[in-house]
């Protein structure tokens, strides 16, 4: 069985964002949390559309410095991640996806408020045991964005720490401390998603990076506070939206 889902218009929807393909562009900026694409799109878009509001998971398109740009919000964890990166490319067509997100600290020398280009992404995630059994996929990012982001970090001024980051599936892990083995291993970070995203991008042959800042320090238990928060994740949109 199929099921199409159609717009008020009679247009085809994918089946969790409500929009019409012609209101997506190739290039998408996705943060997790849907409230910042909402931000994004008020304060550095202009004439910024919403075009889905289907689970609140904000979408909009807009134009940066004279180029069209859409913004959707990928929701917590590898499977919303997923979702919506899959119907991005599969059902709107989408070539380059950056994601902007948080991450927390597992080495002693990248700092709270820092910025990292996640190279690659191991993970405790088994989405990957499933595609490849008994075999080992490595998620990388593409080497074309992650090289234009590190030029253009120098050029602003922008400190950037480039390695492999850590995407787990479980926030609140047990053993708590099981983060360590990757912080021996050079791992730079954990967050929750880039892992599902850079197999998705390797899968469809699109391009995709994940740009992070650190809002948490596991080593030195330090968090950032709300307004350093937004002060870092404009930082990192502002990196973000020259690469567009
Ligand atoms: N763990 C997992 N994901 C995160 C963290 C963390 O400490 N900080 C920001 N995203």
């Amino acid at each position: 069985m199929s099921v199409e889902f159609i717009l008020k218009g009679g247009e085809k929807m994918s089946i969790h964002i409500a929009a019409k393909k012609s209101d997506i562009v190739e290039t998408v900026l996705m943060p997790g949390d849907p409230m910042r694409a909402q931000y994004i799109a008020n304060n550095y878009l202009q004439n910024a559309v919403c075009y889905n509001q289907v689970r609140g998971m904000f979408g909009y398109t807009g134009t940066y410095k004279g180029k069209k740009v859409s913004i959707q919000g990928s929701g917590m964890g590898i499977p919303s991640m997923s979702i919506y990166a899959h119907e991005l490319i599969n059902d709107y067509g989408v070539k380059k996806i950056i994601r902007i997100g948080s991450c927390g600290s597992l080495q002693k020398e990248v700092n709270i408020r820092d910025i990292v280009l996640a190279q690659a992404s191991s993970s405790d995630t088994n989405i990957n045991g499933r595609i490849f059994p008994s075999m080992t996929f490595c998620p990388i990012a593409s080497f074309n964005l992650l090289l234009k982001a590190y030029n253009k970090a120098v050029e602003m001024g922008i400190k950037v720490n480039v390695g492999n980051v850590f995407t787990t599936d479980l926030f609140y892990d047990e053993p708590s401390d099981s983060w360590k083995v990757w912080s021996r291993y050079g791992v730079l970070a954990v967050e929750m998603e880039t892992a599902g995203l850079y197999t998705l991008a390797a899968r469809y042959n699109i391009e995709a990076l994940s740009i992070l800042t650190v809002s948490d320090h596991l080593i030195t238990n330090e968090a950032c506070t709300s307004e350093e928060r937004e002060k870092t994740f404009n930082k990192m949109l502002e990196l973000a939206l020259e690469l567009v």
